[in-house]
């Protein structure tokens, strides 16, 4: 089968980091640099990119899984996945397990449950989705009756005085008192950094329960005209400049 052709080829499409990436972080912005540039030769990146693998015309969530999620956190979704299914967990655990972390992936890494939470609401029972959204604020507090601890990579990562912020301790205390508290908390207890260690989970593993519970659209993740839709599509071409 012949590969169609890259968008626009011949010419130099030039990728300017996201805004967010660029706030306060020292990413350098290269907006104006890059606007001078413009002329017949150079124009910005719009539709698939010749770096990242095409996706298919219709993606499927493994297909995200496949071809756009990557290192840490694609591991990291696929081991905690891996060990609740292992451990017996039911099918919601395990999809919540899978899916808590989904905006890391490819697309943003700031209060990550809630947008993953969006991300996957059209598709998943409202328990699922309300787990991934919780897991986030309690992550950050220990409950010993159910073997939840403080993770020592919190420790770590945000130094042993970190205080988290109100909203994190208003939505963990609301999350505590809901029925659904033990969906999220079995997240957040399968929420372990095994990152390194381990053989590679090949996402296949997960087809069954995807299958189940995961209400894949017809027209594909990004074009069901979903109100998520677009956070899909921006995975698909992370580089589009509008
Ligand atoms: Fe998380
Ligand atoms: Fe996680």
């Amino acid at each position: 089968m012949c590969e169609p052709e890259w968008p626009r080829a011949g010419r130099e499409r030039m990728i300017l980091p996201q805004p967010i990436a660029c706030c306060g972080s020292g990413v350098s912005n290269i907006e104006a640099e890059s606007l001078a540039r413009l002329d017949g030769r150079h124009v910005f990146m719009m539709g698939d990119n010749p770096a990242l693998t095409r996706m298919p015309e219709r993606p499927t969530l493994l297909d995200f899984f496949r071809l756009r999620f990557g290192g840490i956190t694609a591991r990291h979704l696929l081991a905690s996945a891996s060990r609740a299914l292992d451990d017996g967990m039911e099918d919601k655990v395990v999809l919540a397990c899978l899916l808590h972390d989904l905006s890391n992936a490819c697309l943003i890494r700031s209060d990550h449950g809630y947008w993953s939470a969006q991300m996957i609401a059209p598709y998943v029972d409202e328990e699922v989705a309300w787990a991934v959204r919780y897991h986030q604020a309690l992550r950050y507090f220990a409950d010993e009756s159910v073997g939840y601890a403080y993770p020592e990579s919190y420790r770590r990562f945000f130094g042993e005085d970190y205080v988290p912020p109100d909203y994190i301790r208003r939505d963990a205390e609301g999350a505590r008192a809901h029925r659904w508290y033990m969906t999220s908390r079995l997240v957040t207890i399968n929420d372990l950094y095994f990152f390194e260690e381990g053989p590679k989970v090949d996402p296949q593993r997960f087809e069954d329960i995807i299958g189940r519970h995961f209400r894949q659209p017809d027209q594909g993740l990004g074009f069901d005209g979903s109100e998520v839709a677009h956070m899909w599509r921006t995975m698909i071409w992370p580089n589009n400049f509008l």
